[in-house]
């Protein structure tokens, strides 16, 4: 029988990436999001709930609903470092409140099956790289203290419930569909990436390096980027770890290699055929000198392997961005 999986967040920008692949692999799919940040036209070919996790009765009703739902994956969250240190209430109350109301109606509802999105900011500047899973703990922001509270709390849904989950802690996300119909349309952009993408196509009037004076090989900061769709591969894969009698676990995402800012850049001049300079500043408080993931855990336990590298983070990016340069506002 086909399996059907509720993804809160789905209309956002890896929601709706893994929805897709969900739906490529031939799982129904129902997307509960309140679309503050994602985007029905992100969304085709599933059922869009329009609500909020910080109200019980949506999220409650989306069960009722659709009584054989035989998994979860738990997108939705707020997601900007500098906004959860400008405005600390509002990523608690979403990440970990939200978390609490969506175990609460699985649970209510006999669903057992949990994948989360956490984040490498739960490890904060990590003392090794790579950095493996037993890393220990120092989020230097509200956001990574939001995600690991929401880990926390599920590790707990897991000892009272028995709700198993999987926190996915992610790296760098980036990359776009292959098509080009969907991407990070994130307003405003504040990821490397999108960021370089907007000016080069004139949307932003500067783009700057944060630092060039890190102890790196080139003097810029060093990260892992994962594209989108190896994300999602890797969601599918938890579930039927879970499925399948798996212990709750969390898991790195990463390629293993990290790329530095300078990297990417000329990366995007080699993808884009454009000649640009760029503007160095100063670094910028909080950030890491260098993070990338040990992702053994991962291949070895869910028999996932991330398929893509930097250039096609590059061109699916550029094509994205290049054919809908308003994101979604054109559909
Ligand atoms: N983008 C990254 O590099 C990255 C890295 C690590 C972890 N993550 C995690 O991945 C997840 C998805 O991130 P994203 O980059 O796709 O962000 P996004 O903002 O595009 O997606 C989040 C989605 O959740 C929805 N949402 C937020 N609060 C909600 C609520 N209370 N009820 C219902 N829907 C709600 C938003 O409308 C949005 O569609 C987040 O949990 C984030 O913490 C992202």
């Amino acid at each position: 029988m086909t399996k059907k999986i509720l993804v809160t967040g789905g209309a956002g920008y890896i929601g709706s990436h893994t929805v897709r692949e969900l739906q490529r692999q031939g799982y129904d799919v129902v997307v509960f999001d309140n679309l503050v940040h994602g985007h029905a036209q992100a969304v085709e070919n599933a059922p869009l709930i329009v609500g909020d996790l910080l109200n019980p009765e949506e999220i409650g009703a989306a069960f009722e609903q659709h009584p054989d739902i035989a998994g979860v994956i738990h997108f939705a969250a707020y997601v900007e470092v500098g906004e959860s240190m400008s405005d600390p209430g509002k990523y608690f109350r979403n990440n970990i409140q939200g978390s609490v109301n969506l175990l609460d109606a699985m649970t209510a509802a006999g669903v057992k099956s949990l994948v989360f999105s956490s984040t490498c900011a739960v490890y904060g500047t990590p003392e090794n790289v790579p950095v493996t899973e037993e890393e220990s703990y120092k989020p230097e922001s509200v956001y990574g203290a939001s995600k690991l509270m929401a880990e926390q709390v599920m590790s707990w849904y897991d000892k009272t419930r028995g709700v198993k989950f999987t926190p996915l802690r992610y790296f760098n996300a980036s990359g776009a569909s292959f098509d080009a119909r969907i991407g990070d349309a994130y307003k405003p952009a504040s990821r490397l990436i999108p960021r370089l993408m907007e000016w080069l196509l004139g949307q932003r009037d500067d783009f700057k390096v944060f630092g060039d004076d890190y102890p790196t090989p080139d003097g810029t900061a060093i990260r892992d980027y994962i594209h989108v769709d190896d994300l999602a591969t890797a969601h599918i894969a938890a579930l039927n770890y879970l499925w399948n009698g798996g212990e709750s676990m969390a898991f790195n995402l990463g390629t293993g290699q990290g790329s530095s800012v300078l990297e990417i850049i000329n990366m995007v001049r080699e993808v884009t055929g454009r000649e640009f300079e760029v503007e160095i500043g100063p670094r910028r408080p909080g950030d890491a000198v260098r993070i990338w993931a040990d992702n053994t855990r991962a291949r070895q336990v869910l028999g996932w392997e991330p398929k893509y590298g930097l250039r096609e983070i590059i061109e699916t990016d550029w094509q994205w961005h290049s054919a809908h340069p308003r994101g979604f506002e054109d559909r």
